[in-house]
């Protein structure tokens, strides 16, 4: 009986830590500036004006496959407003950017 509650706590402690280590390692979307330019009630194709792959502020090439900023990156004070139904991939996004379509190995590519 002993002998199996400690199997358990160690199993516990083992899986406990591996979440921990992975929560605090994974790369977390940072949170939007607080000025005029990352409003939340804009189109996410005005975000790309800037943060197109050609732009004065380009994404890094390790960025999530995905076009609803509001999903996931939180404004100043920590808020997330997500945009129900906000498409995935909008014109000018991931699927646009060679760097981040390329991801994908080519099949990242338009038709
Ligand atoms: C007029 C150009 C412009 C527009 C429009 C714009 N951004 Fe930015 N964005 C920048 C610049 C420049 C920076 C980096 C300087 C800074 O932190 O202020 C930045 C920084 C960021 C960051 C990173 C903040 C950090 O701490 O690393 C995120 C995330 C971001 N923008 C998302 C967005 C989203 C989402 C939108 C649409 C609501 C948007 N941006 C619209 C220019 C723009
Ligand atoms: C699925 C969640 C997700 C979505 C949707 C998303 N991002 Fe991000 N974004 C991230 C994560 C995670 C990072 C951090 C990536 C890293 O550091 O490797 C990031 C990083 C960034 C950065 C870099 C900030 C810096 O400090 O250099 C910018 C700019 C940015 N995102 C803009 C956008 C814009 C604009 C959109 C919408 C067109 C968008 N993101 C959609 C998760 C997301």
């Amino acid at each position: 009986m002993l002998r199996s509650k400690r199997l358990a706590l160690y199993v516990l402690t083992v899986t406990a830590v591996a979440v921990v280590g992975l929560w605090t390692t994974a790369a977390k979307p940072p949170r939007l500036p607080a000025d005029r330019d990352h409003g939340f009630e804009q189109a996410e194709t005005r975000c790309l004006q800037c943060h197109v792959h050609t732009g004065a502020h380009p994404r890094p090439t390790d960025h999530p496959l995905r076009d609803d900023c509001f999903s996931c990156h939180r404004d100043a004070h920590g808020g997330l407003h997500p945009r129900p139904g906000a498409p995935l991939s909008v014109p000018g996004g991931w699927q646009d950017d060679p760097r981040l379509a390329g991801k994908l190995g080519g099949r990242g590519k338009r038709p």
